[in-house]
């Protein structure tokens, strides 16, 4: 009898909150620990017996009965390191002798600048726990937000800050969550670059110290991206696990990952704590970014399969995720992206209605379905010099407006895009000239000017209308429907002198939010348009910025085989359903490498498809090469973007071969892209194993491009491209050659 009160109590206590969408989360109240499952992995944090809240377990997915003991803080260590410093904790205050990274640090007025966060209560939400927190004895109060996807097991982490005492606060840094990972040797993988020369993925044992991954630009950055993955012992794409993170913001960030004294690892991330200074007014919040982590026990491409899919289905914006009219649920990926072309590359600013209608011309004629202007049709624009702020339509470029070559391309069969840079200024404007105290600029101090333009400050109310409003008038007023919006330099001198001196650096938050805040009004009042984040190229990514547009330009580096280093790199961050690549023209501008127009296709063909040559000038022969392969491609668009991508021979460390597979999620289709750097040697094309088919299905094998050796079966099981594996005709060498093929379930 006894007994059983005690497991009924026991299963009260550890009450289940699942409901049939949401993930199984759960919290025992006996133990005060609370757990969440998804896909393949577990989260658990507890409050521990000094009443912190502390994280317990991060990994593969456990038995539902599993149960763990009460939260055990850390011991200390001889007199050095304190138990609060030695303790993971999922949101530590900087006090009490913390030398790791702090979540939160903040000086109060009285100069009290120790904060020791301890548990108070919870609430249970669809999908996990809302934790509050508070100070021993200040009226600081954060609610920690946790979300687990049931399917991938990505957790989403964030924190709201609020003031509830009399007197203003300084918060000095605030992340969005730290993470612990079990005690180990682990390989970091971090992206970085430079314009022109994104997406390159180093590879670095985590050692004792501080790595710290930042943006320091008041965007994103082109320099390092927000995204890492920890992996247990040696990188590897296959196997292993991996603990992975991407951080949900576009303006200054930092994530910093510290292998302690004691040698354990903690990922903390959110807000850069450099120059930030966010005044909390009584009764006010502060909303952090969100911070996702996940793990994979499938090496560095399981990690991304789970992201690609994970942004598909819960990042992007989905017109087509709500129920259908008989209530049966849609597709949740969003459309794969139209193939698009795009003026840049063929005119630069020498746009004008003659010369953008005879490219459009040449454009349906491929099968493009969307035709994209790009900069020079407004203002006094003729080149970077003037006209950024003035958003009219330049009258001798376009006598007529806009209206004409929009119907134009619209009788052609494809839709209309316009880009844009609503952030910045060029001096040599009459937007400058009228309101110069609207860029970001510290009273009486340069204001530096990079590619002959200065940023406007988003954070103001007034700068923030003028955009959405211009925006607003372009969309309404022009059958538009696509935005390529464009941001070309980081922030210099970021003052905002109309507000008081310690009030100033809320711009780091307000800049941001305020993009953010357009994005969505422009997307809610104009629902069929379609945005792509560029900033310079890959400048503005992450999945922040995502969650309001539909693609991002990764790169202005189009070299097709400079883009297979950038593009691997990118997706292991990002779905290839993002990643806009465009064929431009051979020699390329930037290497002046020379490739063919097959290459140039099969290299873009990975992502997004869009054409950025001056098609113009392709003869009879070359527009047939690109209708067929445009074609080919959007017979397989929706496998090759949001299918499962394996990265079968990795292009980086300068390596002879690369080829990739996408493999649809419900194996009935693969595609697979195979590319020679430069023969050496005499080698052959490698055989392929692939990946990820259904063994016992047969898949006939059809070339998109190029030959397999001669006898290889038109039908043959999955287990037989798997096992025995694709072999390339013999002929299949040479300097940037390329081939893809595709199997269909039979
Ligand atoms: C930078 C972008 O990345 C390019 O594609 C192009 O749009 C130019 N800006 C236009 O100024």
């Amino acid at each position: 009898m006894f007994r059983a009160i005690a497991t009924s109590l026991a299963l009260f206590a550890a009450t289940a909150v699942a409901t049939a969408q949401s993930a199984p989360v759960s919290f025992d109240s006996a133990t005060k620990v609370f757990r969440l499952d998804g896909g393949g992995s577990s989260y658990v944090f507890g409050v521990n017996a000094r009443g912190e809240l502390q994280q317990v377990y991060w990994g593969g997915r456990l038995g539902a009965t599993d149960a763990f003991p009460a939260a055990r803080p850390m011991p200390e260590w001889a007199s050095f390191d304190s138990s609060y410093t030695n303790t993971p904790q999922e949101y530590a205050g900087w006090g009490s002798g913390l030398f790791m990274e702090p979540a939160l640090k903040v000086t109060f007025p009285d100069g009290n600048r120790d904060l020791v966060l301890h548990y108070q209560n919870h609430t249970a939400t669809a999908e996990g726990f809302d934790v509050v927190l508070q100070d021993i004895s200040r009226p600081i109060v954060v609610t920690l937000h946790y979300a687990m996807d049931r399917e991938s097991g990505i957790l989403a982490r964030s924190a709201t800050i609020e003031n509830r005492g009399t007197d203003p606060v300084m918060v000095e840094q605030a992340a969005a969550a730290s993470w612990a990972l079990p005690a180990g040797q682990y390989t970091l993988n971090y992206l970085t670059g430079r314009w022109a020369g994104e997406w390159t993925l180093n590879q670095e044992p985590v050692l004792a110290g501080a790595r710290v991954i930042e943006s320091r630009r008041g965007s994103t950055g082109h320099q390092a991206n927000p995204w890492f993955a920890l992996q247990a012992g040696e990188a590897n794409e296959d196997h292993g696990e991996v603990w992975f993170g991407a951080l949900a913001w576009s303006g200054a960030w930092r994530i910093t990952v510290e292998r302690d004294q004691l040698d354990a690892v903690r990922v903390t991330g959110g807000f850069n704590p450099f120059d930030f200074g966010y005044v909390l007014q009584p009764g006010k919040t502060l909303e952090t970014p969100v911070f996702y982590g996940g793990y994979s026990a499938h090496g560095l491409g399981g990690a991304s399969r789970l992201l690609h899919h994970f942004e598909l289905a819960h990042v992007l914006p989905n017109p087509r995720s709500t129920a259908g009219a008989n209530g049966a649920p849609l597709p949740r990926s969003p459309k794969p992206r139209p193939v698009i072309y795009n003026s840049w590359e063929a005119t630069e600013f020498r746009v004008n209605e003659a010369g953008q209608m005879a490219l459009a011309e040449k454009a349906a004629a491929l099968g493009i379905d969307r035709f994209v202007m790009d900069d020079g049709w407004f203002g006094q624009r003729k080149d970077d010099h003037a006209g950024l702020g003035d958003w009219y339509v330049n009258q001798e470029k376009f006598p007529h407006g806009l209206k004409p070559l929009i119907d134009k391309v619209h009788a052609l069969g494809m839709d209309f895009g316009l880009w844009v840079e609503p952030e910045m200024v060029n001096p040599d404007s009459d937007l400058y000239r009228a309101h110069p105290d609207w860029v970001l600029n510290f009273k009486g101090r340069p204001e530096s000017e990079q590619r002959n333009q200065l940023v406007l400050n988003l954070a103001r109310q007034d700068v923030h209308d003028y955009i959405l409003g211009f925006l607003d008038k372009l969309l309404t007023e022009n059958d538009i429907a696509f935005l390529k919006w464009d941001y070309n330099r980081n922030w210099s001198e970021p003052g905002w002198d109309q507000l008081p001196a310690a009030e100033q650096k809320r711009v780091y938050v307000e800049f941001t939010r305020n993009l953010y805040g357009i994005l969505a009004e422009l997307r809610h009042r104009h629902p069929k348009v379609e945005i792509e984040s560029c900033s310079g190229g890959g400048g503005r990514v992450d999945l922040g910025i995502l969650k309001y547009v539909d693609e991002v330009w990764p790169s202005d580096n189009t070299d097709p085989f400079d883009r297979l280093t950038q593009q691997s790199g990118f997706t292991y961050a990002y779905t290839p359903q993002v990643m806009m690549a465009w064929v431009t023209d051979s020699p390329h501008w930037m290497n002046k490498r020379a490739t063919t127009l097959q290459y140039r296709l099969l290299s873009s063909m990975q992502g997004s498809l869009g054409i950025g040559s001056n098609i113009a000038a392709w003869s009879p022969d070359e527009t047939a090469v690109a209708k067929r392969l445009i074609a080919a491609y959007k017979e397989v668009q929706t496998t090759i973007v949001q299918g499962d991508l394996y990265r079968l021979l990795s292009p980086l460390g300068g390596s002879e071969f690369s080829a990739t597979e996408t493999v649809k999620a419900d194996k009935s289709q693969g595609v697979v892209f195979l590319f020679i750097h430069s023969t050496q040697e005499g080698h052959g094309f490698p055989t392929l194993k692939l990946k990820g088919l259904d063994a016992n299905a047969e898949y006939a094998l059809t070339a998109i491009e190029g030959k397999a050796r001669a006898g290889t079966p038109g039908t043959a099981s999955g287990a037989w491209w798997m096992n025995h594996g694709l072999e390339m005709d013999e002929g299949f060498r040479g300097d940037f050659q390329a081939a893809a093929f595709r199997l269909d379930r039979k």
